[in-house]
């Protein structure tokens, strides 16, 4: 195996991998089903699907397509290359109820209650991301449904947005952190090199095919190299000599999330006794960072803090949303040097606080979040959200994220940090915002929210109601470029 890591091959990747395509203002997100695969496939191979290469810099409309295991399936991909994707792919988000448990997706959020996805509306077979500029991609999505589309498709679902903002709908600034895909690979993967919190992520945790932090390689479909339909696809970068199919190509996670916009600032109001700076300082608590994204611990810029030097959370509570979802943690407690000291902070001894080696290390869990609202985009101010007359219109993320390995990275975030209610030393709080607020074994709700003060006991928010219900949902393969050729290929 060669050391150096081959150069990113943009020009095979799907756009979204490398670009958020935040100056494109509107999307427009299709589910569809195959009612014919020949057509179907004749219908992609003449998809315009955008790359990631910047050779001409930034576009004015994208064109990129995910599929799920079933829609592969369905388009003709052989048992035998399917099961080269991981499992939780193959099984989908809602495929059985312990993987429905351990993601929340129970009570109100339970698959069955799905507009799209659950065992009712039934699993879409591949998604078709459009985005442009506002106005446009309506008529650009007619244009695209040709006579093979006619034949081959039929619409589950259009969810189609305007961003007027860069706020998620309960009125917070939203994609400030991301991970920083090393895509040279320079970055070391080595434990004893990544000490502190980074923000660079290798190759292979977003692609396939490429170096992840374990320095290793995602299980991904190989093919035979005697695979003459095969040749269109990459070798394998490892140098066994096998066609990949996973090659630039990532796992695509969607969640359809509506938010109870007036639950939640009604739910603040009440708790703040109607004091709007009160109300605003709980629901910079619950997010972890202000309204406008400044963080809640010392920053060098909005993205640039970790919270080693707030363990027991009296800046950003360890509970917080943003603290959940990446508790910004390098391989080793704070404060830690030296082969002897490290060896006992391991073995869970010599520890500052109680729960300080429970949050395993973050580089491994880390998502590319490529989200966009859906609804009507302008968000409510927290007066009109409290409001008499508030409108109670659907709104609310369509939560999309990438990586290349789903389990360790979106099924971890959700399960272990976000929706269970042992996280950080915390017992019965689950993630203010995501929680489903499930009753927990010991009958306790897990519907409470810890905010510590620096001077004084810590302050509980109670009964906090479900403001996030999940409404659809699946997982997706978004495949590079060759290897969309090749699921397309006329056989
Ligand atoms: C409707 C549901 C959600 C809302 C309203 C929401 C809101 C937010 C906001 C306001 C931020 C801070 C802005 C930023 O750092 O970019 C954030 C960050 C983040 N959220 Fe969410 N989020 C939602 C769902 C999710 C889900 C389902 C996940 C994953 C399981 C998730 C993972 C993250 C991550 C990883 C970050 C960045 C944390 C960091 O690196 O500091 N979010 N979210």
């Amino acid at each position: 195996v060669s050391d150096k890591q081959a150069e990113a091959e943009f020009g095979d990747m799907q756009a979204l991998l490398r670009f958020a395509n935040g100056h494109l203002k509107e999307s427009l997100f299709v589910l569809l089903t195959i009612a014919d695969a020949e057509q179907a496939r004749r219908w992609l191979r003449q998809l315009p699907v955008d790359s990631a290469s910047d050779a001409t810099g930034p576009p004015l409309q994208v064109v990129q397509v995910a599929f799920t295991a079933a829609g592969l399936r369905k388009l003709g991909l052989e048992d035998t290359i399917l099961a080269g994707f991981s499992d939780e792919f193959l099984a989908g988000m809602a495929g059985d109820k312990n993987r429905s448990r351990r993601l929340g997706d129970t009570g109100a959020n339970s698959p069955g209650n799905w507009y799209w996805g659950g065992p009712e509306a039934g699993e879409p077979h591949l998604l078709v991301m459009l985005y442009g500029e506002p106005g446009s991609q309506a008529s650009r999505w007619q244009v695209l449904q040709d006579a093979a589309f006619e034949q081959g498709l039929a619409i589950q679902q259009e969810l189609l947005t305007v961003a007027q903002s860069d706020k998620e709908p309960f009125g917070f600034a939203d994609g400030i952190s991301q991970p920083q895909v090393d895509w040279s690979g320079e970055a070391p993967t080595g434990l004893h090199q990544r000490d502190t919190y980074s923000n660079a992520l290798a190759p292979g945790e977003v692609a396939l095919g490429y170096r992840n932090e374990y320095g290793l390689y995602t299980a991904r479909p190989l093919l035979d190299a005697g695979n003459q339909a095969a040749q269109c696809l990459p070798l394998d970068e490892q140098q066994s000599g096998l066609r990949d199919l996973g090659r630039n190509g990532s796992y695509l996670v969607y969640r359809q999330l509506a938010q109870d916009v007036s639950a939640f600032w009604r739910y603040l109001d009440a708790a703040a006794d109607k004091d709007p700076e009160r109300r605003a300082s709980l629901a910079a608590a619950m997010v972890g960072r202000q309204m406008d994204g400044t963080p809640l611990v010392e920053a060098n810029d909005r993205n640039d803090f970790s919270f080693d030097e707030d363990p027991a959370g009296q800046g950003c509570p360890v509970g917080a949303h943003i603290r959940r979802a990446n508790p910004r943690t390098g391989d080793f407690p704070p404060g830690v040097t030296g082969l002897f000291t490290r060896l006992l902070r391991i073995l869970g001894f010599n520890r500052r606080y109680p729960h300080e080696d429970l949050i395993a290390s973050s580089r491994f869990h880390r998502i590319l979040r490529r989200g966009r609202v859906y609804g009507e985009s302008q968000p409510l101010t927290p007066e009109q959200a409290i409001g008499d007359d508030a409108a109670s219109d659907d709104r609310g993320l369509s939560f999309i994220c990438l990586g290349a390995n789903i389990s360790r990275q979106f099924e971890f975030v959700q399960n272990a940090w976000c929706m269970s209610s042992k996280f950080g030393g915390l017992e019965v709080d689950s993630d203010p915002l995501l929680g489903n607020r499930a009753t927990l074994p010991d009958g306790r709700a897990s519907d409470l929210f810890h905010i510590p003060s620096r001077n004084g006991p810590a302050h509980c928010l109670r009964q906090l109601p479900q403001f996030v219900r999940v409404r659809g949902g699946a997982y997706f393969f978004m495949p590079g470029l060759k290897a969309l050729s090749f699921i397309a290929r006329d056989t």
